[in-house]
């Protein structure tokens, strides 16, 4: 596969996303820029993935996971945060499922300014809870979903004393096109594929700005077909209705009336690509499998891409899912994951549970290392 990191990519790395393609974003030279060195991420060739899928095609993995809180969402965070203090904002306010939340207090600390996060009790993975926390922000937990929270978020936001961080406020979404920006120089031109997971539709919306961009700007000569996944239980796009209950492993995007709807469906309209559900059994099969086979590790929604891909890989048929039959020859394919799996330690709770100690000699050690081979 022919990929060039170039020194360009180098010569940003650590310099955070304002700094790199401040040309394409709502900044002036006076915004005051917060940044903790976002973007640069990797885009990694994936061996493994590619030959799942056969045919010359090239898989790449852009690993989100390894921005400043561990998730793409601060990429658009650093631009969110940096026009809230132009504007003199004192309190950042978000609903979230966790990377959110963990994001904003993160940028809002490193502005010196107070972060508030409202979040659906019990369904954030504890490492983004840990994050939140870390951070120093003022956390409200309800006894409702995500969607719920929203909805308080944008009243509260109408107050004077919050600035809104969720993808509703367009800077976040400016911010997250860089990840397009960064894609299409590294290899050279779009991809024919692009697969994500898709919670409240303000990342696919992004990315397919992002494309029309560098379309426009002519550093792209094509976009990509855009592809989105839900989770069975979450699925308000795929079904073309408002999930009241919502229900996924992937709480992440755990979300039954995303804000970007439209938009998203816009985004894979005009791509001639489409929106897809998998399963949580395939997702927790997915996050083992890139961990075990490709050596990268992510949260369970980030594997929704993935686990979309294998099922692809084996379905040689045209069907109602994405499948092998329309991915042409030689197709390049890019799959976003978009947060670390160190911060959902639950979903792989029962595996660890399950090791048990042993005597302290040779003998026993070896004996469990027999039965532990899986
Ligand atoms: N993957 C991860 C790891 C996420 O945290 C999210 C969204 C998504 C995918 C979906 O992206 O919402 O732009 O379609 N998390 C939000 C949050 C909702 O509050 O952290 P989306």
């Amino acid at each position: 596969m022919n990929i060039s990191t170039s020194d360009d990519a180098a010569r940003w790395r650590g310099r955070g996303v304002i700094a790199r393609y401040r040309a394409y974003l709502p900044v002036a030279e006076t915004t005051p820029v917060i940044s903790l060195g976002e973007g640069g991420t990797p885009l990694i060739h994936s061996p493994r993935l590619s030959a799942a899928i056969g045919r010359a095609c090239g898989v790449f993995v852009k690993y989100e996971g390894l921005n400043p809180t561990g998730s793409f969402k601060d990429r658009g965070m650093t631009v969110a945060v940096s026009k809230a203090v132009e504007r003199g904002a004192k309190m950042l306010i978000c609903a979230s499922t966790g990377n959110t939340s963990a994001s904003a207090a993160a940028y809002a600390a490193r502005a010196g300014i107070g972060c508030a996060v409202v979040l659906p009790a019990g369904k954030i993975a504890s490492g983004k809870m840990v994050q939140a926390v870390a951070y120093g922000a003022r956390i409200v937990t309800i006894e409702g979903n995500f969607d719920q929270a929203l909805e308080i978020v944008r009243a509260l936001g109408q107050r004077d004393d919050f600035a809104i961080v969720n993808s509703i406020n367009p800077d976040r979404i400016g911010g997250q096109k860089t990840a397009a920006f960064e894609i299409v120089e590294e290899l050279g031109e779009a991809p024919d594929f692009h697969l994500l997971p898709v919670g409240n539709a303000g990342n696919i919306t992004a990315y397919w700005a992002g494309y029309e961009d560098f379309c426009n700007a002519g550093k792209a000569k094509r976009r990509p077909k855009m592809i989105g996944f839900q989770a069975a239980g979450a699925a308000p796009i795929f079904r073309g209705e408002i999930v009241v209950r919502p229900e996924t492993v992937a709480t992440a995007i755990r979300i039954g009336k995303p804000a970007s709807w439209s938009q998203a469906k816009r985004a894979i309209a005009d791509s001639g690509g489409m929106i897809d559900i998998v399963s949580d059994e395939e997702i927790l099969e997915a996050q083992r499998w890139l961990a075990r086979g490709e050596g990268i590790f992510v949260e369970p929604a980030s594997a929704a891409p993935i686990a979309g891909l294998l099922r692809a890989a084996g379905a040689e048929k045209v069907t109602a899912h994405f499948s092998a039959a329309s991915i042409p020859d030689g197709s390049r394919i890019v799959c976003t994951v978009t947060g670390h799996g160190l911060k959902d330690p639950e979903a792989l709770a029962s595996a660890i549970a399950a090791a048990r100690p042993v005597p302290p000699n040779e003998t026993a050690v070896l004996r469990a290392l027999d039965t532990a081979r899986s």
